[in-house]
């Protein structure tokens, strides 16, 4: 191959060592075989072990980086010439963003425009049939649209945004960013946004595993507020398969959501695992897991409810969620039993300093 075409074998993955862009670095080789060059900071969030059942598999590339470096985006684009470029890389921590909003700022908003720049200068020099091909697909969140009240319909494509949190505002700018370059540059961009994720190696700072490493530890569960947010929860291999099918068959320009139709409330999230932690791990007689929940002070401008319409990606791309809630969070819960090492390696050192700075003032 001539060293200045475009490689349909070889794309380009930032954040792959994070939780979701780990998962889908695991599904996207899986299904398409194809060479995976993962760019990732390593902040606290990424985790080469979330990769290590690729260890020596010549298909995946883990360079250390930032997103926001130019120089090493520019020389990353020339050496690999990949079809697409997914940008997982962020901040990711709505709670993070209250404390210390400075890294959501330098990372979501300058990182991606630092990315999608570089990204456009390089398809600016593709041949026309390349350019064509070219797709830079950016992961963003249901969050950007803001909070719903309790009868309002779900998030469409076309909800204003109105972004609550530091960590939601950075994301909407990216978002911005990224569709003015479409619009101002013609670079063939797609949007995902989604609902809450979880499943396997999700940092144990998000809901889901902090439950659960909580209630394993005995230590007590805490619940924001009165416990009543919604949110919509879908399986982090559901929403990988999502971009799979966004990258291979979205419209360059266009947005799409992705949701699970699994609107649930944040208590109610918290017993069902109790009740599987119960079930799994047959304690003793008149102990249940969901003694350990403990209402704590609210989440600064926390957000109500979200609620996703996937109805876009479902009708014009085919794409639907394989797990139900129920099948989901059974499989996570299992996994985490079945990981104590991984989650034991990464809950020392600075985790514990977070638990500290998050919960010790919460009353
Ligand atoms: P995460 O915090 O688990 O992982 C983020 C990854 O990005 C980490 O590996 C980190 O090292 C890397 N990173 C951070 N700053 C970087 C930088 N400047 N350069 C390169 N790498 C950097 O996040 P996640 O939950 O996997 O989320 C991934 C993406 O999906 C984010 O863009 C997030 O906004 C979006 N999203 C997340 C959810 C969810 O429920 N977790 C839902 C919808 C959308
Ligand atoms: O909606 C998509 C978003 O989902 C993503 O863009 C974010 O990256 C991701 O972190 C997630 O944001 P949330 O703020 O919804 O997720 P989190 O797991 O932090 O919290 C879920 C709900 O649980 C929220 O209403 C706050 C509540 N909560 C959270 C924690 C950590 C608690 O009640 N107690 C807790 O200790």
């Amino acid at each position: 191959m001539n060293e200045n075409m475009m490689n349909d074998q070889t794309l380009i993955v930032t954040g792959g060592a994070g939780f979701i862009g780990a998962n889908f670095v695991h599904f996207w080789i899986k299904k398409t075989g194809q060479t995976v060059v993962n760019l990732d900071k390593l902040t606290y969030a990424g985790n080469p072990e979330n990769l290590e059942l690729l260890k020596g598999d010549g298909r995946h590339h883990l360079t250390v980086g930032d997103i926001g470096d130019q120089g090493l985006v520019s020389s990353l684009l020339k050496a690999h010439r990949p079809w697409a470029i997914v940008n997982f890389a962020a901040e990711s921590h709505v709670d993070r963003s209250i404390s210390a909003p400075d890294a959501f700022i330098q990372t979501n908003v300058v990182g991606t425009f630092n990315l999608i720049h570089e990204a456009t200068t390089y398809w600016k020099a593709l041949n026309e049939e390349e350019k064509t091909r070219f797709r830079f697909l950016h992961v963003s969140t249901d969050e950007v649209y803001g909070s719903l009240e309790k009868d309002d319909p779900p998030f469409t494509e076309t909800t204003p945004y109105a972004p609550n949190s530091p960590y939601s505002a950075s994301k909407a700018a990216s978002d911005h960013l990224v569709r003015a370059f479409h619009h101002t540059y013609g670079l063939p961009t797609l949007t995902t946004n989604c609902s809450n994720n979880y499943g396997p190696y999700q940092f144990p700072e998000k809901l889901i595993p902090l439950v659960i490493h909580r209630a394993l530890q005995r230590k007590p569960i805490p619940v924001y507020g009165d416990g009543l947010n919604i949110r919509d929860w879908l399986y982090v291999e559901d929403h990988c398969a999502a971009i799979k099918t966004v990258l291979m068959q979205g419209t360059p320009g266009e947005v799409y959501n992705i949701g699970g139709n699994n609107e649930i409330t944040n208590i109610n999230i918290v017993r069902t695992i109790c009740r599987l932690l119960d079930e799994q791990l047959s304690p003793e007689v008149g102990f249940s897991h969901e003694s350990l929940i403990t209402f704590v002070s609210d989440r600064p401008g926390h957000d109500r409810r979200y609620a996703i319409n996937a109805g876009k990606i479902e009708t014009r791309l085919g794409w639907n969620p394989l797990e139900t809630f129920e099948t989901g969070i059974r499989k996570t819960v299992r996994w985490y039993l079945d990981h104590p090492q991984w989650v034991e390696n990464i809950t020392s050192g600075a985790y514990q300093k977070w638990i500290q700075t998050n919960y010790e003032d919460r009353k």
